[in-house]
């Protein structure tokens, strides 16, 4: 096809693809087809990891070529990905686990609340407990290398299905979380993976797929400009470079044109060159299209190493790799860098020395088992407990995660109500068994059972899940009260009346919605599942106290939100194994709510910048193998920025979450804490550590402010610091009018204050600027906006860092 054609073509399915927003008129297609070349992959030096680096450079420089390609090829085994061992130098191989809220297919291990219901917390502390425990959990087991945690999908569009494995859309708030959850794991000794590397934001056509003529459609390219890049989606990968990330997962789906596992511009360019990435890419499962080609590209381990999934050979690499060294078709420099990017992360976490054996159940636990292990691998006792005491942060977490959205005449928390009604297919027990993945990526989406964890590689295997019926019953118990149940959402909305089963209204009415999300597919709507708007209607026209709890992988639109009878809503996110307790610890007011959401609750689907990314039968059609695009065309206006923008009313603002108490704010000040009066528009020059320029993370302002609990009970309060930044002169995408920049927790009592500060680095003040490629300041005021939401603002203020 003709280019003009190819580009009409492309033009045309681009609102097949969704996902197009028109403020902005002078993004051009045209320009992000192409990825630039950058070449050669930058060798690793052990920047911060210098005696590790020593270590596997002597471990290297004792390899064979068989064994060097060996290293960096996934083989048969126990783990969902597995490196081979080679005994004769005491190496025992690498177990690579799923994945970011649990040791997935581990039994005996604990589900803890998903990333998303983390970021809802807001709360630093707990956060990095998660990470904490969560990788104590994978080392337990033996594993190495934990597939997690998840900073892309970011959750560009709300009906992304693996948006809950990650955090937010804010990719500040994102960053901070992954930094935190990276930190904690490595911590407690294992490899942590920051995933999927780049631009990862849906599900449909992540992978190639056949035509109805057999001809190969190429996967979605992801079309994102370089600022976009370097400000939204870059932005929390550069914090996990900062604090040392052991491992990349790169991603399915082509980044302007070119795969990202084998996108030079993505691994050498940005992520090596530019970040100082000193650890390994590892590819996602079966995303390697290449074999030199992607190796030259930046790729480092090729995982699960077969070119299909359950098969180890043949592979685009392993015996390839020393057929192409032999024949001079790839530089063994470049093979040894790789090998040394994967060892260094090894023996820094001092991996070497007494780590757990792989537990010997994981193999038959395994649900891609690859077939006949070529090599034996040490396995230790099975079934190991690893659960420790975790379930106390997982009630915890999975209640600081709720988000109370309504709260009529301070309905809750309960003041001992004695006649209790429950109602809706997520209230009461599984009934599907206790791992969602046990029948595919679907299988987790049934009608009976709540929604603890949702589905694909990111979920968790249950040992046990306090369903929200069962921990009610037991709360009620104490207060002598009357639990009433009706679990069937076909029944509640049959029209068939409440009276023969409640003879008197109760005294309020918990409604429990569920929303499934899983990945391999993305959501087709934005309302909870199981006609949960007619479930609620149905209860609210009989109960005038209905308070609504959702379970959900991702955003709700609440079209019942101003119903009258309906007087609570808790966004209660995919809390983990405790779901119960940590609803009932919010409902009866053991623990005051303190979530906030980490994503905007608009009005209508119709109101977001995104739009249905599954709605695309023409697509589905298609035999341009290169039909399937994806334009970022909205740049840095995700989720409030665009409503920011558009001056747009939403129903819960990003931020939001309401309290049984309330708080103040006040004092709020801005001063220079560096070289006052003495700030470049660019960071100075600087040899390049991982996460780029290290004065990029040179604390420049400090905001201060004074948090009062003005209510009647203790509680926790979110002040949110959100920064105005100055259009840099030239720049033609538009600035969001905030940006998140800082948020703390602090618990007080009532009438009690306290003082909180947010440090502002040099990156939060700048903007990306794309002519000099450089983190820049543009000249002019910094609006400082301080408040308890991103539209409840309390304090403002603003400061000039370049006069
Ligand atoms: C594919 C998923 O995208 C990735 O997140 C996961 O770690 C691998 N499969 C292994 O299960």
């Amino acid at each position: 096809m003709a280019p003009q054609g190819k580009l009409q073509l492309c033009a045309a399915l681009l609102s097949a693809v969704g996902l197009v927003v028109g403020q902005n008129t002078t993004w051009d297609h045209s320009l992000y087809t192409t990825s630039p070349p950058v070449y050669p992959s930058p060798n690793a030096t052990g920047l911060a990891w210098e005696s590790a680096f020593a270590q596997a450079r002597n471990f290297v420089a004792q390899l064979t070529l068989e064994e060097k390609a060996q290293l960096v090829t996934g083989t048969a085994g126990p783990c969902v990905g597995n490196i081979a061992p080679i005994p004769r130098l005491g190496f025992l191989g690498l177990c690579l686990q799923d994945g970011p809220l649990a040791i997935r297919q581990a039994d005996y291990a604990s589900v803890f609340p998903a990333g998303l219901t983390a970021a809802a917390s807001w709360d630093k502390g707990l956060i990095y407990q998660r990470g904490l425990d969560i990788g104590a959990e994978f080392k337990g087991k033996g594993a190495h290398i934990a597939l997690g945690p998840v900073a892309g999908p970011l959750g560009r569009s709300g009906y992304g299905g693996r948006n809950w494995e990650g955090f937010s859309p804010d990719p500040y708030l994102t960053g901070v979380a992954f930094e935190m959850t990276i930190q904690a794991m490595q911590r407690s000794g294992v490899q942590a993976t920051a995933k999927h590397y780049i631009g990862n934001e849906q599900e449909t056509q992540r992978n190639p797929s056949l035509s109805p003529n057999n001809v190969t459609i190429e996967a979605l390219s992801s079309n994102i400009d370089d600022r976009t890049m370097h400000e939204v989606y870059l932005w929390p990968f550069q914090n996990a470079v900062r604090v040392g990330v052991a491992s990349m997962m790169c991603s399915y789906n082509r980044i302007n044109g070119s795969y990202g596992c084998q996108n030079s511009k993505a691994l050498n360019g940005l992520l090596k060159d530019e970040l100082g990435f000193q650890g390994y890419v590892m590819s996602d499962w079966e995303a390697v299209h290449s074999g030199v080609a992607s190796i030259e590209a930046g790729l480092d381990m090729n995982m699960p190493g077969g070119i299909a999934f359950t098969v180890p050979t043949p592979s685009f690499w392993g015996a390839n790799i020393t057929l192409a060294v032999n024949n001079g078709s790839l530089n063994v420099d470049r093979l040894d860098d790789m090998c040394r990017r994967i060892m260094t992360p090894y023996f820094h976490l001092h991996q070497n020395v007494n780590y757990p054996p792989i537990d010997g159940s994981e193999g038959d636990l395994n649900f891609f088992p690859l077939s006949s292990y070529v090599y034996n691998f040490t396995k230790g006792p099975s079934n190991i407990d690893v659960r420790d005491n975790h379930a106390g942060l997982i009630r915890e977490l999975g209640a600081a995660g709720t988000v109370l959205l309504k709260n009529k005449n301070n309905i809750l928390p309960l003041k001992a109500p004695k006649n209790i009604g429950v109602f809706g297919n997520d209230a009461g027990d599984l009934t599907n068994g206790l791992y969602s993945l046990a029948g595919g990526f679907a299988s987790g989406d049934y009608e009976y059972g709540t929604l603890a964890v949702a589905g694909g590689s990111g979920t968790g295997r249950l040992t046990y899940v306090v369903p929200p019926l069962e921990a009610i019953k037991a709360r009620a118990r104490q207060d002598g009260s009357l639990v009433q149940y009706i679990l069937n959402n076909t029944l509640l909305t049959s029209g068939s009346g409440f009276s023969s089963i409640f003879p008197t209204p109760p005294e309020v009415c918990l409604v429990f919605l569920k929303t499934w999300a899983t990945e391999g597919y993305d959501r087709t709507t934005l309302l909870a599942d199981w006609n949960s708007t007619a479930v609620v209607n149905a209860v609210a026209a009989y109960c005038n106290n209905t308070i609504v709890v959702t379970h959900s992988g991702g955003l709700n639109t609440l079209p019942f939100a101003n119903h009258p009878n309906v007087t609570a809503i808790l966004a209660a996110h995919l809390p983990g194994q405790e779901t119960g307790n940590s609803i009932v610890d919010i409902l009866y007011g053991a623990v005051n709510p303190s979530g906030k959401l980490p994503y905007t609750i608009a009005l209508q689907e119709s109101d977001y910048a995104f739009a249905d990314i599954t709605n695309s039968t023409a697509l589905l059609e298609t035999e341009n193998p290169d039909a399937w695009q994806s334009d970022f065309t909205e740049q840095l206006l995700i989720d409030y920025r665009h409503f920011d923008y558009h001056n747009q009313t939403v129903a819960y603002e990003f931020g939001f979450g309401l309290s049984y108490t309330t708080f103040g704010l006040s004092n709020l000040t801005v001063r220079n804490v560096y070289a006052a009066g003495n700030i470049s528009a660019t960071p100075p020059r600087a040899a390049v550590v991982p996460g780029g320029n290290p004065t990029l993370w040179d604390v420049l302002y400090r905001a201060t402010a004074t948090i009062t609990n003005t209510g009647r009970v203790a509680g926790a309060a979110v002040p949110q610091l959100y920064l105005s930044l100055p259009q840099l002169p030239g720049e033609t995408a538009v600035t969001p009018p905030k940006v998140l920049r800082g948020f703390e927790k602090v618990s007080l009592q009532p009438g009690q204050s306290a003082m909180v500060s947010f440090d502002f680095v040099r990156r939060d003040l700048s903007s990306w600027d794309t002519r000099k490629q450089m983190w820049t300041i543009a000249p002019g005021r910094i609006g400082v906006m301080a408040g308890f939401s991103s539209r409840d603002i309390r304090g403002q203020t603003s400061f000039a860092p370049l006069s």
